[in-house]
């Protein structure tokens, strides 16, 4: 089979999204539109990628990196421009090249595969695909002439009206011979309504002197090209739809999947449940036997067997087996929480590690800690990491019981086996075994209060509330 290779048009600004990313960057499931084409496009074993970029150059070069060689269209004048932009790169080589549009996220690597080989089966020199679309509005229509032949591609602001009651469209997908490509390219005129040049004219260029031909497609929605914003939701629908399934099928339970969304690279075992309002995206592995959400946000995580994360947010970071997570806890930024612990309503961690066993089961702040096993982080205790310029790390031993409002001023070591009594705010290493007190003394005032409250309860004698009733009936004894 001749060399393959694939040229992406990415370089448009997409003035439709009245946004400020370029289109291309635009994220669907949180992920780059141009990450899922140029993965599909690496899955199918081309030989060269090369995609052309100009508005805001930057931003898809920062996203690709060295996945692809990167031609560039300085000045947006149309899809025919944008393609030559990579003669450079291209032009010498001998073998068959796929365009694709940086805008169709949907497009995978067995549509790809399958237009390559219609392509080569049908010796063409050029292969339009097309498909015949419910609602073809902003589409460039396919003419034929008498005999099917395909004739031309006319965009939608040149129909006539007769042509716009055409239902097939140019989906922006061809595979054509390389050499006779970038010949093609430079016969190309300027449009003199849009003052760009069209891609799309190759085909009145080459159809008397070329083998032109056509691969319809079925799946009308597998080549949505995104425009707008609504364009984005329709697409994050499909997928959405498509990915949750095939997860279904897999042996995970998801409970509403409607309100399911979960990313094109997230793992997930057999044996998982999903509750409601559940977001998982990013690279994110989800192991056997795990319940996630209701109404919790997973980024980049990884969660192990038997662990249960609701109503919880948690970023770039792991939790191990059987832990349970919130309600209410916000994992970030590597925080990797050890197996058997339990962080709960309210607690946050960042950057930080825990042994086996350990427990923050309300209202705690865990910022650049190592923490061993067993610890008990009680209701309000703090690790100050931030002393106004620097961030700075705690380190708290095995087996340590913090009680409850402490602050442990960081840079700081714990011992193993340390006891904190409540309300510490413990600034000096503590050894192991010790018990630390670190807050005033308490002093009682014999009747200062006096002067400080006017009591409003009223009371039937002095000082007793109310008399205590007598219990009415005695508890038996066993
Ligand atoms: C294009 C096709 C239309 C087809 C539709 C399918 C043309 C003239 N029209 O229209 O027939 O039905 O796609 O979705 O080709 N781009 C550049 N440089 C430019 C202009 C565009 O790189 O100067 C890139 C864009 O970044 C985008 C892609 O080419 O990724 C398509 O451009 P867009 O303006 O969206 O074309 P459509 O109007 O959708
Ligand atoms: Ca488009």
């Amino acid at each position: 089979m001749a060399a393959k290779y694939a040229l992406i048009l990415a370089a448009g600004k997409g003035t439709r999204m009245r946004t400020e990313l370029p289109k291309c960057a635009f994220p669907i499931l949180k992920k780059p539109m141009i990450e899922y084409i140029v993965e599909g496009v690496e899955k199918s074993g081309v030989e060269k990628i090369v995609v052309v970029v100009g508005h805001q150059r930057k931003v898809l070069e920062d996203l690709l990196t060295d996945r692809v060689t990167f031609a560039y269209q300085e000045e947006q004048l149309g899809t025919g421009h944008a393609a030559l932009s990579a003669a450079d790169i291209l032009k010498e080589k001998a073998g068959t090249t796929i365009i694709l549009l940086g805008d169709m996220p949907l497009v995978n690597e067995t549509l790809i595969e399958k237009i390559f080989l219609s392509h080569e089966k049908s010796e063409n020199d050029l292969t339009v695909v097309s498909a015949d679309f419910k609602d073809p509005t902003g589409y460039g229509r396919i003419i034929r002439d008498k005999y099917g032949r395909i004739h031309s591609i006319v965009e939608e602001t040149d129909c006539t009206e007769e042509e716009r009651q055409i239902t097939e469209v140019n989906t922006g997908l061809y595979a054509i011979d390389n050499k006779i490509l970038f010949d093609v390219l430079e016969e190309i005129e300027k449009n003199p309504y849009k003052g760009e040049y069209y891609l799309t004219d190759i085909v009145e260029i080459m159809r008397d002197d070329y083998r032109v031909g056509s691969f319809v497609i079925r799946e009308e929605s597998r080549v949505m090209g995104v425009n707008d914003l609504y364009a984005i939701s329709r697409v994050e629908k499909f997928l959405r739809d498509e990915i949750n399934k095939r997860h279904m099928l897999a042996g995970v339970y998801m409970i509403n999947p409607e309100t399911i969304t979960i990313g094109h690279n997230v793992s997930i075992d057999g044996n998982v449940t999903i509750n409601p309002n559940t977001t998982i995206t990013g690279n994110s592995t989800i192991k056997s036997g795990a319940v996630i959400g209701p109404n919790t946000e997973i980024h980049n995580g990884t969660i192990h067997k038997d662990v249960q994360v609701k109503h919880s947010l948690l970023y770039d970071s792991t939790v191990h087996e059987r832990t349970t997570v919130g309600p209410f806890a916000h994992l970030r930024n590597n925080a990797n929480i050890g197996r058997d612990n339990r962080i709960g309503n309210f607690v946050e961690v960042k950057k930080s590690a825990t042994g086996a066993g350990t427990k923050a089961s309300h209202l705690a702040y865990i910022g650049d800690a190592e923490v061993g096993s067993n610890v008990n982080f009680g209701c309000g205790s703090i690790t100050v990491n931030f002393d106004g310029k620097e961030k700075h790390l705690t380190k708290i031993g095995d087996d340590v019981f913090i009680g409850c409002n402490t602050n442990l001023i960081a840079p700081i070591d714990i011992a193993d086996n340390v006891f904190i009594a409540a309300g510490s705010t413990v600034t000096e290493n503590v050894p192991a075994w010790a018990l630390a007190i670190a807050r005033n003394r308490q002093i009682n005032k014999a009747d200062y209060a006096k002067n400080l409250i006017r009591p409003k309860t009223v009371k039937p004698d002095n000082g007793t509330e109310k008399e205590k009733k007598a219990p009415t009936s005695l508890k038996k004894a066993d």
